[in-house]
């Protein structure tokens, strides 16, 4: 009975995955985020925590997509090094993780983030 219905599953599960996913883990991205970054923007990746000097940026598709070009190696440097789209340096507290994060699992947090959406 159960295997009548696996090719829908297999089928659905595939559809709602980002083709990113299939080389980043989008689990262990959902749970370096709760540790890492829902704390400044939030468990829904909506963000808009004021601090002294900024605001924490809203992390959900596409809108960060569409900031970083689709660009996944921009984002990784926004990440590890918190430069912006352009190079410069994103306002304080947004940290570097280079050194706590590595490439991986930037890549995994990113394919977390593209199931978000805003
Ligand atoms: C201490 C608070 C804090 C933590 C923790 C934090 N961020 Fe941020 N983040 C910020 C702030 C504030 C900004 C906005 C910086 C600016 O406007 O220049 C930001 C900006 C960003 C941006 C740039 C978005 C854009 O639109 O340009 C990305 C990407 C990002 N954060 C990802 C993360 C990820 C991923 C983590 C966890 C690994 C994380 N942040 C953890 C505070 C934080």
């Amino acid at each position: 009975m159960f295997l009548r219905f696996l090719p829908g599953i297999v089928l659905a599960a595939a559809m709602v995955t980002p083709a990113f996913a299939q080389t980043s883990d989008v689990k262990v991205g959902h749970e370096l985020y709760a540790e890492h970054c829902s704390g400044c923007h939030l468990a829904s990746g909506a963000g808009g925590v004021h601090f002294s000097h900024a605001v924490s940026s809203d992390l959900r598709a596409p809108g960060l997509e569409d900031t970083y070009h689709n660009k996944s190696a921009l984002l990784v440097r926004a990440i590890l090094y918190a430069r912006d789209e352009d190079g410069d340096r994103l306002d304080s507290p947004m940290p570097a993780w280079k050194g706590v994060l590595s490439e991986k699992q930037a890549l995994d947090i990113i394919a977390y983030l593209q199931t978000l959406r805003g």
